[in-house]
């Protein structure tokens, strides 16, 4: 029998191809480090709904979902129509647009602390803002970080990543301290014993979208009550969970507000784009008050040339209309947790030591067992991030792969409304041929 690295390289022929030539073309032959792949990644064609093609023919069921920003799935047809008509009257007036208030107001309706927003093209340039802003706003030069946690790729946000951060002066990373994820106590002390700490910012559900979660409702209500006694402004980063975990995001799930939000993503239907949002007193340290020693010497300036750009604006109103008016996050959620009772039933059934967790229609698999409720996983980080490192988890992405099922990174589902339980039941016989792969290759 074929191993699993066998099969994949005998089914994606026209991938491996492609990659002799774009690796003169890319460093590692990708243009996003996270598709990076050995012996050569996949090309895709085209998607629909929850499927989408390779280069070769084969068919997936997508759960990459554009890097979380597919909630609606591949091509939504309003989204579709509303982008064709709007590059058909122009992709950048240089101006202001009705379509950029249409998409604040659709964003504003959903998240009810977003007072004001400034619109970016990307959730790096949303957080490298949101530091900004607070560090303007309190006068103060520190950021708390969360470790492991990700906010994009600037200088400020790689501190305390686990990846190498080569290129980046001391003197950045210097302004960020960098804490244990879920530990309220040690953020506790950071902002007690310095007082020059302007914003703690962090993915509010554990980094990477949940990979490594933590007492999320507690941890929440416990940072908010912290950094308001503080004057410590309190940064959700919400580029993945936004408008997934609930319509208004994790702040609106777990009931707490904070000062700051951060998005990408879904926000954009698909296009790219980003935005800040948050207190009016702070997003307004933007604006100019025709005052000269203001506008020149105290406003944080904010240009970009793609900022509200109005595809993106068209593509993010029209996604965001849509999951405040149909059970967009109702039906995902759904289809998540039949998936994610499907791939523990299945892990059960063949005895292979692992689980699946997660929340609203974000599901992380780890193969290791753990008694936890399959919300919030309760093993430690290191556990969690040394068996997402394995040999038999790449062969579980891989194996998945050879039989139409393309997930994020290497171990993350993300469901969209547009997957039935049709996907689902493909999804889980695909799991269960996988696993028995995976243990026949020996690496189980
Ligand atoms: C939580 C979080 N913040 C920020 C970013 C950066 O967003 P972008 O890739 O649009 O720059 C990401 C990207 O995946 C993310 O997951």
């Amino acid at each position: 029998m074929a191993t699993i690295l066998e099969d994949y390289i005998a089914k994606h022929p026209g991938s491996a191809q492609r990659y002799v030539e774009a690796s003169k073309l890319f460093p590692g032959g990708v243009t996003h480090d996270t598709r990076y792949a050995q012996p050569f990644p996949l090309y895709m064609t085209h998607g629909e709904g929850p499927r989408k093609w390779d280069v070769d023919g084969n068919e997936y069921v997508d759960y990459v979902s554009g890097h979380g920003a597919l909630l609606l799935g591949h091509s939504n047809p309003a989204i579709a129509a509303a982008v064709a008509r709007q590059i058909s009257r122009g992709t950048h007036l240089g101006a202001s647009t009705d379509e950029e208030i249409r998409w604040a107001n659709a964003i504003r309706a959903l998240i009810p602390s977003i007072e004001k927003l400034r619109f970016h093209s990307s959730g790096t340039e949303a957080t490298l803002m949101a530091m900004r802003l607070a560090r303007a706003y309190t006068g103060k030069d520190k950021i708390i970080k969360l470790q492991d946690h990700f906010h994009g790729w600037h200088d400020y946000a790689m501190a305390g990543s686990d990846q190498s951060t080569p290129g980046i002066p001391e003197a950045n990373t210097g302004t960020m301290v960098v804490v244990p994820s879920g530990d309220l106590g040690a953020v506790e002390d950071v902002i007690k014993r310095d007082p020059n700490i302007a914003a703690i910012i962090l993915e509010p559900t554990g980094a990477h979208f949940g990979q490594l979660p933590f007492d999320t409702a507690n941890y929440l209500k416990g940072l908010r009550d912290l950094t308001a006694q503080n004057g410590v402004i309190l940064i959700f980063d919400e580029v993945v969970t936004g408008f997934r975990v609930s319509p208004g995001g994790s702040q609106v799930r777990f009931g707490v507000s904070p000062d700051l939000t951060t998005m990408a993503k879904i926000v954009a239907g698909g296009l790219p784009g980003g935005a800040v949002g948050g207190k009016a007193d702070i997003i307004d340290m933007i604006a100019h008050r025709n005052d000269p020693d203001w506008d020149n010497h105290h406003r944080v300036y904010h240009p970009g040339t793609f900022n509200g750009n109005p595809l993106s604006a068209v593509a993010g109103a029209t996604a965001l209309e849509m999951i405040a008016s149909e059970p967009i996050n109702a039906n995902a959620d759904a289809m998540a947790a039949r998936l994610k009772s499907g791939l523990n039933d299945v892990l059960g059934r063949l005895e292979i030591p692992g689980h699946a967790h997660g929340i609203a229609s974000i599901i992380h698999v780890v193969l290791a067992d753990c008694d936890c409720d399959r919300e919030t996983c309760t093993m430690s980080h290191a556990k969690i991030a040394a068996t997402n490192g394995s040999a038999a988890t790449t062969a579980m992405k891989r194996g998945l792969q050879n039989r139409g099922v393309d997930i994020m990174s290497r171990e993350c589902f993300l469901v969209s409304s547009t997957h039935t339980e049709k996907e689902i039941d493909h999804t889980i016989s695909a799991f269960q041929e996988a696993m028995t792969a995976v243990r026949a290759d020996g690496l189980i």
